[in-house]
């Protein structure tokens, strides 16, 4: 296996550079101290590049990232776009194109981090959410049917085929199977979406049982998992679910952890046909850019899971235990360049 790593780097709008930049010199130690290379170049798209120069995302620019090992994006969204634009032709078009059809999310309580919820400490809040990432409701089937008037009509369906569940249940089996609790929850409506999750429902009991019978199956529908992940987040191991259940939960469990300032993400392609993308599950913050006020953390997270799909392990592991240390000694007040200059310190311990 290379230990020469080239990454894409597109640090994004708003706050996306800043904490894009604590992270990535906290990868770059990381790369010094375990013996690899990290090769960073940098991509100007974002909402900011969309107003100086109209591109969102062109075929060459995808073309050309598709050459990388891997993406590391700060975060997208610009106040003077119109919302869609650059979230569609970016973020979307990104997962949809390199097949990320994986979106690993990471619910885990650190050291010292405030939860709102009452008496849980980092043994009760250790989850990962997969979120199927290219389908259902993300699909963009639908449309307009008389459009302006008082009748008209809009759809949008959630959409899914056997293959696209079933890869995403092999890949959240796989990583259940991989920790010690071994327990599987998936998370649908089974008494109302009565097609698409009846499909999810009948490929995970056919999979679990023929493939992954030392797997603990559960099932939760959506509402009731909301209520499950603030009332006994400890029962949770790895949690699958569909796209957009996916992106609804995911806010409310990196709220259990302390807020989106905490929370990171993989777009992961399983495949490695293409690259796998990391972004901390923060946007871009527009109201709080440029003042050094942003918590780098969920983005150095996201460098963490970064640098473990590299095949890193070992810097990955030391960079967590260093996240571990950062958040039970250093107040959550601190500017982003106190962040790095204490983060670093601890790091390089
Ligand atoms: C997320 C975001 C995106 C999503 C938006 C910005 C398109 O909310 O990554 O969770 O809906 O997936
Ligand atoms: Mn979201």
């Amino acid at each position: 296996m290379s230990r020469t790593h080239n990454i894409a780097v597109i640090g994004g709008d708003g706050i996306g550079p800043e904490v894009t930049k604590v992270a990535l010199d906290a990868a770059q130690s990381q790369a010094d101290k375990y013996g690899f290379t990290l090769n960073l170049t940098d991509f100007p798209q974002s909402g900011a590049h969309y107003l100086k120069t109209g591109e969102v995302l062109n075929d060459d620019t995808l073309e050309n990232l598709k050459k990388y090992d891997a993406i590391y994006l700060g975060a997208v969204g610009h106040p003077d776009v119109k919302p869609g634009i650059i979230e569609k032709g970016l973020l979307l078009k990104l997962r949809f194109e390199l097949d990320q059809y994986i979106n690993l999310r990471p619910v885990k309580l650190y050291s010292g981090v405030d939860s709102p919820l009452k008496d849980v400490t980092p043994a009760d809040i250790d989850y990962v959410c997969v979120r199927e990432n290219t389908g259902g409701l993300y699909s963009g089937v639908g449309g307009f049917n008389m459009k302006g008037s008082k009748d008209e009509v809009a759809i949008q369906s959630m959409v899914y085929n056997r293959t696209q569940v079933e890869r995403c249940l092999r890949y959240a089996f796989e990583l259940a199977a991989s920790r010690p609790r071994k327990t599987l929850a998936m998370v649908g409506k089974t008494n109302v979406l009565t097609y698409v999750f009846d499909l999810w429902d009948r490929v995970f009991n056919e999979l679990g049982e023929k493939e992954f019978p030392e797997v603990k199956r559960e099932y939760y529908h959506v509402d009731a998992v909301c209520m499950f992940m603030v009332k006994d987040p400890a029962r949770f191991d790895v949690m699958v679910t569909s796209n957009m259940f996916g992106d609804i939960v995911t806010d409310l469990g990196a709220e259990t952890q302390g807020g989106m300032g905490m929370a990171a993400s993989g777009n992961i392609n399983p495949t490695k046909s293409t690259p796998s993308m990391f972004e901390p599950v923060h946007g871009s913050a527009p109201d709080i850019a440029g003042q050094n006020k942003a918590n780098p953390i969920a983005a150095i997270m996201s460098a963490r899971m970064m640098l473990e799909f590299l095949g890193e392990q070992e810097a990955a592991d030391d960079l967590d235990k260093a996240i571990d240390k950062y958040t039970a000694t250093q107040p959550l007040t601190l500017s982003t360049t106190e962040s790095a200059a204490k983060f670093m310190e601890i790091l390089k311990g």
